[in-house]
Formats: structure tokens, C-alpha cells, sequence
């Protein structure tokens, strides 16, 4: 059955709650949500899986679409942190503070709470940055990055934000890449603190916050950053609990409740939305050629190795039954591009003979790798995919939309087609 629109009149002071899919256009009356006000006849949509709260400043009346999966409820205020965020932004802006890192476990409302803060720091006429270091959920730079954005208007989603600084991460969850995480908040922080003039700078982050291993990233992360201000947003269960006592020494810290109706978001809804991010940075893709030996590529081990020999390679290439497209050898590893796929117990023979690791992979494999070019300071000038690697001439064939030369690459550990699907994920340096 198709979503019909209705006219809804809401009574002055009650809170609501909009759960997407819908949409929403204000006709009458006063409405503030995400730390602002609404303006007459702005058209609000809420994505599936999202909810929108909002209060009624004055009687009010909005013309609301809600979809199948959707719904549109009065809530209870003690249900709800609307005013409690409203009231204690208020507090923390007023203590003067210049940066602002917020932390909290997955859907506690992380990226909510700064799209709040953002919009209240702007109505005070505060010159705005976000830092989304949330690399599994990235808004404002696509997945797998740290991105920077000014807030140059009042926001509904942090999407809004055009990437101003970027570092790439290549990896969609920080476990395995902490020092990676760290050093690329660092470098867009410093940058943002450097060439951008600000009143304010708000930084989000991950949901990881389990464990001793997440307790000492996100000890890392604050000693970088070194904020005014920690925001701590905590559902029932207290998490990140024993380094409460340092965050509190280190800075302001202010622990709020978490929104009770926030909706946990499953894995699927997670990918989804992960794609989506991807393919709006992956429009209008042209083919870049760029030399491996004038850009060097990080998080790879490729071409950073002397080539075999002849004779060896014909060696490898009578044992493996396969033509050997390149080969090279590092201090702890071979690597060998073939036309077609080997036996593992081929590949087993080959590492006990070397003595040492043995990566074969067959040509065409690395068609779809999410890549980063960087510029000569290391920041993210845009993503691209790989689309084939001319081993003859150590040259990347990658798609993107960055037209500028790059410096660097850096291998992701993604591998997407051009709709922004996750068809395949590796692991560390996985080449
Ligand atoms: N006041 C609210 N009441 C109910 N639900 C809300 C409220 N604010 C936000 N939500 C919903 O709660 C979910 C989690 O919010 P949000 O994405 O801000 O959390 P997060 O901590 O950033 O999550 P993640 O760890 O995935 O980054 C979202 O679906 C959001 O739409
Ligand atoms: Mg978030």
C-alpha cells in the first residue's frame, strides 16, 4: 500500500518521535530538532532505520509521509534526552571549550549528538568543524575514512558536510589498524587546527568501547586530540568505565544518557548503509593511470622487493604449472602473480622450500580494491578503485573521480564494484 500524506497537529512543548521511512515539511508553528529550528515548509526526510525526535516550541502543524517501515509516536520526556542534551550543550559551549570529543558505544547516538552540538554552536554564530573519525560509519567522507567538515549551515545529518580533510584508513573497523585510526586523526585535527579558523571543533567516533584493547585506542585517541571537553554518551550499562577517572582529570568530561528508543542497528543495516556512503564518492569514475615507482603505495607489500631471477621463475613456473606474470622477494615474503588459481598444498611446498611467506595471486584478482590517493602530506585527495595492475610496468590503473596527481596510494582492504557493493574484504596487507 502506498505511504499517504497526512496533515498532523501537535500540541506546544511535546516531544515526537519520526521514525524513517518518512518524510516531514513543517506548515505551521515552531519546531526545534538537532539543536535548531526548523524552518517553514523545510522538508525534513528520515532515512529508514533512522529516527528523528523532535519538539513543538509552539502549537504546530506538519504535513508528515510515513513509509511502511516507519511510524510516528508521541514520546514520554523521560524517555527521551532532547532536553537534557539541549540543556547541557548549553553548559558546554558556555564553558568555552574549543574542541569537543565524543565517545560511547554503537547507537548510543554518537553522530546525533554532534550533529546537535554542531547546529547550537552554529546558532551562537561559532565558526563549526566536525571530525568524523568513525571509519565503519563514516558520514562525512566515505567508509574506510576520517574526514573533516566546516558546518557552514544548520545540518540534519552530518552527510551534509563536504570533506574538507581527509585521511584514509583502507579498513572498516578500527581493531586492526589502531595506529592507523590514531595517526589519521591526528593529521586531520592538526590540519584543521592549522589552516582553518574555528571556535570549535566537534570530533566523533567509533562505537568500539569493549574491552581493555578499546579502552587504551580510545585513551590514545583523547591524548592526541587532547580536548576541552569529553562527552560521554552511555546507555544503561556503564562502558569504558575504568578510564573514566583519567578522562576526567584530562578534561571536562560530561557523561549523558543515551536516547532509550535509539534503535540498534543490525549488520545488514550497517552494510547498507556503508554502500550507500561509498557510492556517493564513487560517481563520474575515469581510468588514472599512476607509476608504483613515483607513488609509493602503502599498506601493501608489493613491489618493494628484487625481481626472481629467470631460471628461479622458470622453476616456479614448471612446479606451480601456471605462467608467473611477476615475482619478488622481501625479507620475510615472495610474491607471485600467476594466470590461474594454485593448489594450497603447492603454496605449502613453496613456503617450507623459501623458508619465508608465500603470496600467490592470480591476475585480475586485485579488479575492485578500494585504494586512497594521497597528496604529498598524506591527506586523502579522494577514493578509487583499482582496476587492474600492469605488472610489466609497475603501473595502477585505477577508477576515480580525483583529478589531481596523487603521491601516495594506499591499498584498502575492500574490494567494491561501481554501485559501492562490498564484494570481497581482506585482511592486513593482505599483497
Ligand atoms: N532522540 C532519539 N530517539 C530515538 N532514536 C534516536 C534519537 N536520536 C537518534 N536516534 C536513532 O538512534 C540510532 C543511533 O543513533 P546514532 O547513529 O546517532 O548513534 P551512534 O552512536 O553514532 O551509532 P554508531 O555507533 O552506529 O555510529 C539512529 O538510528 C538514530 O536515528
Ligand atoms: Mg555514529
Amino acid at each position: 500500500m502506498e505511504a499517504k500524506k497526512e496533515r498532523v497537529s501537535l500540541a506546544r512543548d511535546k516531544i515526537y518521535r519520526l521514525k524513517g521511512p518518512a518524510m516531514m515539511v513543517l506548515t505551521k508553528g515552531r519546531i526545534f530538532a538537532l539543536g535548531r529550528e526548523l524552518t517553514s515548509r523545510e522538508k525534513i526526510v528520515v532515512p529508514r532505520s533512522r529516527i528523528l525526535c523532535f519538539k513543538t516550541l509552539e502549537d504546530s502543524e506538519v504535513e508528515i509521509v510515513v513509509g511502511s517501515e516507519g511510524s510516528f509516536e508521541e514520546a514520554s520526556s523521560e524517555e527521551e534526552v532532547i532536553d537534557i542534551w539541549n540543556t547541557e550543550i548549553d553548559r558546554i559551549l558556555d564553558s568555552k571549550v574549543s574542541s569537543v570529543l565524543v565517545l560511547g558505544p554503537v547507537d548510543v547516538g554518537k553522530t546525533t549528538f554532534c550533529c546537535f552540538m554542531a547546529n547550537k554552536a552554529l546558532a551562537k554564530n561559532y565558526s563549526v568543524y566536525v571530525i568524523d573519525a568513525d571509519i565503519g560509519q563514516a558520514d562525512i567522507g566515505p567508509p574506510t575514512t576520517i574526514s573533516a567538515g566546516r558546518v557552514d549551515k544548520p545540518i540534519f545529518s552530518l552527510r551534509e558536510l563536504k570533506p574538507k580533510y581527509m585521511a584514509f584508513i583502507g579498513v572498516d573497523s578500527p581493531m586492526n589498524v589502531k595506529e592507523r585510526v590514531i595517526a589519521g586523526l591526528k593529521l586531520i585535527y592538526e590540519k584543521v587546527m592549522k589552516y582553518e579558523k574555528t571556535d570549535i571543533v566537534i570530533i566523533n567516533t567509533d562505537g568500539w568501547t569493549q574491552g581493555s584493547k578499546a579502552h587504551e585506542y580510545k585513551l590514545a585517541i583523547a591524548s592526541v586530540i587532547n580536548p576541552d571537553a569529553i562527552v560521554l554518551l552511555q546507555k544503561d550499562t556503564p562502558e569504558l568505565d575504568n578510564i573514566i577517572p583519567v578522562l576526567r582529570k584530562m578534561s571536562k568530561l560530561f557523561i549523558l544518557p543515551s536516547p532509550k528508543a535509539a534503535k540498534a542497528r543490525d549488520r545488514y543495516e550497517r552494510k547498507m548503509f556503508r554502500e550507500s556512503s561509498y557510492l556517493r564518492f564513487i560517481n563520474n569514475l575515469k581510468l588514472k593511470a599512476v607509476s608504483a615507482e613515483k607513488c609509493p603505495l602503502l599498506y601493501t607489500h608489493l613491489f618493494k622487493g628484487c625481481p626472481l631471477n629467470d631460471d628461479e621463475k622458470k622453476a616456479l613456473e614448471l612446479h606451480l604449472g601456471a605462467r608467473v606474470l611477476y615475482s619478488e622477494e622481501t625479507c620475510d615474503r615472495v610474491i607471485i602473480i600467476v594466470d590461474k588459481p594454485i593448489p594450497r598444498e603447492k603454496i605449502e611446498e613453496l613456503r617450507a622450500l623459501y623458508g619465508k611467506e608465500v603470496f600467490i595471486i592470480v591476475k585480475g584478482y586485485e579488479k575492485g580494491l578500494l585504494v586512497g590517493l594521497l597528496d604529498k602530506e598524506m591527506l586523502c585527495q579522494g577514493i578509487g578503485l583499482l582496476e587492474e595492475i600492469d605488472f610489466d610496468t609497475k603501473t595502477l590503473k585505477i577508477k576515480t573521480n580525483v583529478s589531481s596527481d596523487p603521491q601516495y596510494i594506499a591499498f584498502g582492504q575492500v574490494k567494491l564494484n561501481e554501485k559501492g557493493e562490498e564484494i570481497g574484504k581482506f585482511r592486513d596487507w593482505f599483497l
